[in-house]
């Protein structure tokens, strides 16, 4: 085990996405409040007997949080960010994981490498985050589905949230969150559609958009900064449970 003055000087060496509790009260000083997530993912208790894959894992919060509910075996998988071509590295991941004493195991692989026989298949499957960075978000979902056992729970950023029409809007150049890694925005629809067309069997959104006068307050709160407030209109963000 690490001692905490250690823990603590390490911590600050690494740039932090998550903010994952660590042993000693540490916390990792990461941009996003992952805690505040993890209600809405919806994932059971308990993990006990089954096996859960993370695709797009970065800091390994959500890998982590598996091992922590019981599963038997966690891999944890990314690629973007671990290989050094991404908005971080991959030494968060394995600084936390030394510090939890963790035994979640780590693949470098693109979500588009996926399949039985490079990672093997998973009872539950998490894809957090990661299919509206995806050039080809359909080919990614067959991938998915290809290394799922039982269910997938996936999160995912959302746009034309007016229409009721299975759509995706697209953007060719840094158009979403000033982001020129995110490439598709898919309405609730078209991911419920996509997720069917991969092969699952039942979807269930259980966490939908934020409701539309939340995201129109957000917009006049853009407006009053000086910026457009329509891409705040349209847009939010899911979660889904799929069904082999
Ligand atoms: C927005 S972050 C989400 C991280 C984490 N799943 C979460 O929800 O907090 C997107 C993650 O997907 C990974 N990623 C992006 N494109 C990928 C690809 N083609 N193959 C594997 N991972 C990818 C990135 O490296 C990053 O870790």
């Amino acid at each position: 085990m690490m001692d905490s003055e250690e823990l603590r000087a390490e911590i600050q060496r690494v740039i932090w996405y998550h903010t994952i509790p660590l042993p000693g009260g540490i916390t990792t000083p990461g941009v996003d409040n992952t805690p505040s997530r993890l209600p809405k993912m919806r994932l059971p208790d308990v993990l006990s007997g089954r096996t859960v894959l993370d695709i797009g894992a970065w800091d390994g919060f959500f890998s982590f949080e598996a091992e922590r509910r019981g599963a038997d075996r966690v891999l944890a998988t990314d690629s973007y960010c671990w290989n050094g071509d991404g908005w971080g590295t991959k030494a968060g991941f394995d600084l936390a994981r030394r510090a939890l004493n963790s035994t979640v195991e780590d693949q470098e692989i693109d979500v588009l490498d996926l399949s039985p026989q490079t990672v093997g298949v998973f009872d539950v499957v998490f894809f957090f985050g990661v299919l509206y960075h995806m050039k080809h978000p359909m080919l990614a979902l067959e991938r998915v589905f290809s290394v799922t056992g039982d269910y997938l729970i996936m999160s995912t950023f959302v746009d034309a949230t007016s229409s009721r029409r299975p759509m995706m809007a697209f953007y060719p150049d840094a158009e979403a969150n000033n982001d020129p890694t995110n490439w598709w925005g898919p309405n609730p629809p078209a991911v419920v559609a996509m997720l069917r067309a991969a092969g699952f069997s039942r979807v269930e959104i259980v966490d939908p958009p934020v409701p539309f006068w939340d995201r129109f307050e957000r917009g006049l709160r853009r407006l009053r900064r000086g910026g457009s407030p329509l891409p705040e209109l349209w847009q939010s963000a899911i979660v889904c449970h799929a069904w082999r």
